[in-house]
């Protein structure tokens, strides 16, 4: 598939995923569309917690769901997110992927092969490699 076609297979489901995140802490609405290579797609959203640090990110909600129902090959991922006031996000509006999920990520994904769609509060569009986020990456076994 073009990057013209996932884009806009994805970028939507993304952001229907972002309306279950529960958010009542940061106000920041996160939605994460994950594609195998079979073509199925798993939806994630970030799940925060009043203890702060068992939230979750849309990104591993995604991953997590998706190999918990067996799935193992990755194709790409769509990203989104906004305050719920529909506001975007600080720096240059994208929702870029937390260190930590970029980390889940090469732990299944190829840093070449895979790709990571990006949508900003102002509709700016962007798809970028998991290499190219996370360069020199921390593995143990290749993809
Ligand atoms: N968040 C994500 O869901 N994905 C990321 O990659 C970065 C941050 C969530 C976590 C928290 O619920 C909210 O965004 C604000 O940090």
């Amino acid at each position: 598939m073009d990057h013209q076609k996932l884009l806009d297979t994805l970028i939507p489901r993304a952001w229907e995923a972002a309306e279950n995140a529960y958010v009542p802490y940061s106000g920041f609405r996160v939605g994460a569309a994950l594609l195998t290579k079979d073509g199925r797609i798993y939806p994630g959203c970030n799940i925060e917690n009043s203890a702060y640090g068992p939230s979750n990110c849309a990104e591993r909600t995604a991953f997590f769901s998706a190999i918990a129902q067996g799935e193992r090959e990755f194709a790409a991922i769509a990203v989104v997110g906004r305050f719920v006031d529909g506001s975007p996000a600080g720096g240059d509006g994208f929702a870029y992927p937390c260190g930590v999920c970029r980390q889940v990520m090469s732990e299944f994904c190829h840093p070449d092969h895979f790709l990571v769609l990006l949508e900003s509060g102002s509709g700016e569009r962007k798809v970028l490699t998991l290499g190219e986020l996370l360069p020199y990456g921390f593995v143990l076994k290749d993809q």
